[in-house]
């Protein structure tokens, strides 16, 4: 019987978690080069932007002196486009030598001392989507201990150049690898991106397993279009999505492309706000050493990092979905609270809404709205009638409660969540038709 015991042990511990590092309990937060900085290698022409250990010092001095670090923002992420186009005498991967002079090993010890993280990129065919060395199935454990002897945090793996048939076996491959090494480095997977995102070609479960996140859908641009399609996929298929979600395994609709140029205001508002609903990573990929003081406002806004890191987990949903284009999304978060954001599609005025939380499947009670961004309280009951006005584009972003559970003050501090046991000073109970 010890033996049948002692068997099945093994066994389930054997097939169980296989990527178990303890990693990414809330989503990874920081700040991720490709989107904004791309593959520019052009560093005697444009030396502020290419790619090179001065982008990423730059950056990383950024997050520590302007408050990103103590909000959570703490990765530094490399992207494409760091490496040599040759494996060094020993087979291993090496930066380009003039881009990275002091090498990547030194950068990590960059990011330690100032307390942040650096991410790396590779991709497990024969080259990276930039054209650059890849890490196809025989190099894998060497590239993986390669990164842990870099010390190195994060590593992304794209697909390109590889097949269906690799990606099978890379990808679990490499998280073993990965863990082998003894270093915890999250595991970022493109897998699912590069089957279409969605079963049966794709098993949430096994990417649970062995990715702490995945890139399921295509690459965001600098656009509203791009927001707008990867909002419209990830809530079309949310039924799928959400249960894939939870601490430590995280669906990745890409980076936040708030600071850069394709964004109107309300616009980097929707972004923010259903990045925090869908429990996205939130991963930059802008210029924080020009970003202006209204995008900084929106990325570090407290109520929306404390929505995107509730220690639960849970993904949210789109609820509603009106012909006339107005959406509402809803995220559960620890203490009974939850989020809720109006969203308008429409492109004519600003659109009063009117809604109560009854119709949105709230239970019989008292609330409390709090606005994320205008920081104006309101109580109602479940059947008090309201109003949101929703810009185009724009979105009402809410944190919903009992009456005495949250303040802006007290509802985010350093990644956690407070518990229902303080008084909100700025409580200004506004008659319920004042949005
Ligand atoms: C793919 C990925 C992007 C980026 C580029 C780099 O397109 O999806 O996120 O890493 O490759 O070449």
């Amino acid at each position: 019987m010890r033996l049948f015991l002692l068997v099945l042990t093994s066994v389930l511990c054997g097939t169980s978690v296989a990527l178990d590092n303890g990693l990414m309990r809330t989503p990874p937060m920081g700040w991720l080069a490709w989107e904004r900085f791309r593959c520019d290698i052009d560093c005697y022409n444009d030396p502020k932007n290419c790619i090179s250990e001065t982008l990423f010092t730059d950056m990383a001095d950024r997050l520590a002196e302007d408050g990103w670090r103590e909000l959570g923002y703490v990765y530094v992420n490399i992207d494409d486009c760091w490496s040599s186009m040759e494996r060094d005498q020993q087979g291993r991967l090496q930066a380009d030598p003039k881009r990275f002079p002091m090498g990547i090993r030194n950068l990590s010890q960059y990011m330690h001392a100032r307390g942040l993280k650096l991410g790396i990129y590779g991709d497990m065919g024969s080259h990276t989507c930039g054209g650059y060395p890849g890490t196809p199935l025989d190099k894998i454990e060497l590239d993986a201990q390669t990164f842990a002897d870099w010390e190195v945090d994060m590593f992304k793996f794209d697909g390109c150049y590889s097949n269906a048939s690799e990606q099978e076996k890379g990808y679990p491959l490499m998280s073993k690898a990965l863990n082998a090494t003894g270093r915890p480095i999250a595991y970022s997977c493109s897998w699912p991106a590069y089957q279409g995102g969605l079963p049966p070609k794709v098993n949430y479960t096994q990417l649970g397993k062995i990715c702490n996140l995945w890139r399921n859908y295509g690459d965001i641009q600098d656009s509203w279009g791009s927001v707008l399609s990867i909002v419209d996929w990830f809530f079309d298929n949310q039924d799928v999505l959400a249960p894939a979600a939870g601490p430590g395994r995280w669906n990745d609709p890409d980076m936040l492309i708030v600071g850069d140029f394709g964004l109107s205001l309300d616009q980097s508002q929707t972004q923010m706000s259903l990045w925090a609903i869908m429990a996205a990573p939130l991963f930059m990929s802008n210029d924080l050493r020009t970003i202006s003081a209204d995008a900084r406002r929106i990325l570090q806004n407290k109520v929306l990092i404390g929505i995107n890191q509730d220690p639960l987990g849970i993904q949210g949903r789109r609820i509603v979905k009106e012909k006339y284009g107005i959406e509402v999304f809803w995220r559960p978060l620890q203490n009974n609270v939850s989020a809720l954001v109006f969203f308008s599609r429409r492109s004519d005025m600003p659109y009063r809404y009117h809604t109560s939380l009854k119709k949105l499947n709230y239970a019989t009670g008292n609330y409390k709205l709090f606005d994320a961004f205008t920081s104006r309280t309101t109580l109602v009951k479940d059947a008090t009638d309201f109003v949101v006005s929703v810009n185009p584009s724009g979105v009402v972003t809410f944190l919903v409660s009992a009456p005495a559970t949250i303040n802006r003050r007290q509802f985010y501090n350093g990644g956690k969540l407070h518990g229902p046991s303080f008084e909100d000073a700025e409580e200004n109970s506004l008659p319920p038709v004042f949005l």
